[in-house]
């Protein structure tokens, strides 16, 4: 199939490896792509990925017969939208379905809809409703951003200073939502959707966290580890009939159905499983830990899901062993992340059994150098019998990369069993 990847991130490498592993032998194009994706398929960066008629255009010249797309970016500015006007299979919701993401009030208004389970929120627009949201919903804290915020738009905090800080600075900038704290073990699940139908991919935990041990600022990532092996048997079809397919019914209903991939970030609370999130689009990094282990043709879930025939397919089956990536930060990252340094050691880390390497924001220089172009760097995955056996050689393939002033965490699936 000639397919083309719009996104330039990890999730689109990881996307793109997995497409390739499969027997069909695909035609694949990436828009526009990173260092690591034009060592592996071609890429053309003059496209614009969140120009809709261009991207239209470009498929239809080049006989693309499904536009896979990646970020965020580009769904929520609607871009699947002239694609699918014009008949050509787009993976990925319309500006409409996107906003399940791009605004968390509509996400709030969704799950009231539907009957979804989710914590207490209030929106407010001015210091003064955000305080009282404060005090109605007390400490800890939940303050997030209203729009698309690149992982950095939600505060959790005792501080209420700080609270009132990041509530200011974000008022500004489409408005917040206070929203009650959920205590327990998050879990994402990605459920390939066509409008109607959902098949789930293997659950996966991230690590939003910077630091060891939780600390320091939210981030995009940190690492993830995937399958949860302490989750209980009925977790997935319990998301699937409260969660997954009320929404999806939702949408249908509004006549704003949401073809792609639905990310639910779960919160499992003593009181039940809550949504905290949903993206539009597979998460960065979960991604790269569960597609590798995917051994139903990923081309075959997408395509159907693009054209509406995911009724009676069979739910996507899973390899039985383990997966966990690192994420290796640029230093700064995430307040301010300092680019252009050099990164070695690449292929002596993909000597180790069982690592791939998933290009994050990297690049070649004028001399053919491979540098860092952003925060997230590289996404170390490796696949082990054990989480202790992908974890030491995710960790072995992480200490042979060089970047300066690089930083990763080293509790990624530590605590798994
Ligand atoms: P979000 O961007 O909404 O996924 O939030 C980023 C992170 O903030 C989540 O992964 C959680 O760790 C945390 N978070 C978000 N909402 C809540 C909440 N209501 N209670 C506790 N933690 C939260
Ligand atoms: N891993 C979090 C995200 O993709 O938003």
């Amino acid at each position: 199939m000639k397919i083309l990847v719009l996104g330039s991130g990890a999730r689109e490498h990881a996307i793109i490896t997995a497409l390739l592993a499969e027997e069909a032998g695909h035609e694949i194009v990436a828009a526009p792509g990173n260092a690591g994706i034009a060592a592996d398929v071609a890429v053309d960066t003059a496209l614009d990925p969140l120009d809709g008629a261009a991207v239209a255009e470009y498929a239809i010249e080049n006989g693309i017969e499904l536009v896979v797309i990646g970020p965020e970016a580009p769904l929520v500015a609607g871009v699947a939208d002239p694609l699918r006007t014009r008949g050509i299979p787009v993976f990925g919701p319309g500006k409409a379905a996107a906003q399940l993401e791009g605004s968390k009030t509509f996400a709030k208004r969704v799950m009231e809809a539907a009957g979804v389970p989710t914590g207490r929120a209030v929106r407010a627009g001015t210091l003064a409703e955000v305080e009282k949201a404060l005090d109605d919903l007390g400490a800890p804290y939940v303050i997030k951003a209203d729009g698309l915020a690149a992982g950095k738009g939600v505060l959790v905090t005792e501080d209420r200073a700080a609270a009132l800080a990041h509530a200011e600075h974000y008022l500004t900038q489409g408005g917040v939502l206070i929203e009650e704290f959920l205590d327990g073990q998050e879990v994402s699940l990605f459920l390939v959707s066509d409008g109607h139908t959902v098949l789930p991919l293997s659950p996966a935990q991230d690590y939003k966290r910077l630091l060891d041990g939780d600390a320091g600022p939210n981030t995009g990532g940190m690492g993830a580890y995937s399958p949860l092996p302490w989750l209980p048997e009925t977790f997935v079809d319990e998301v699937i009939d409260t969660v997954a397919l009320p929404t999806v019914r939702q949408l249908a209903a509004e006549q704003t159905p949401f073809i792609g991939l639905l990310y639910c970030g779960l919160i499992m609370t003593e009181r039940g499983i809550r949504v905290i999130e949903f993206n539009a689009r597979f998460g960065d990094p979960e991604t790269q830990v569960v597609l590798p282990r995917l051994v139903t043709p990923l081309s075959s879930l997408l395509f159907a899901a693009a054209t509406g025939a995911l009724a009676g397919m069979p739910r996507p089956e899973f390899a039985l062993d383990t997966a966990v990536t690192v994420v290796v930060a640029s230093e700064g990252y995430p307040e301010a992340p300092l680019t252009g340094r050099p990164i070695t050691g690449l292929e002596e880390a993909a000597g180790v059994p069982e690592v791939t390497i998933a290009h994050a924001a990297t690049a070649r220089d004028e001399s053919g150098a491979l540098v860092a172009t952003g925060g997230r760097v590289l996404s170390v995955v490796a696949r082990g019998t054990t989480f202790a056996e992908a974890r030491e050689r995710a960790y072995e393939a992480v200490g042979r990369i060089h970047l300066e002033g690089s930083q990763y965490r080293t509790d990624i699936a530590a605590r798994v069993s």
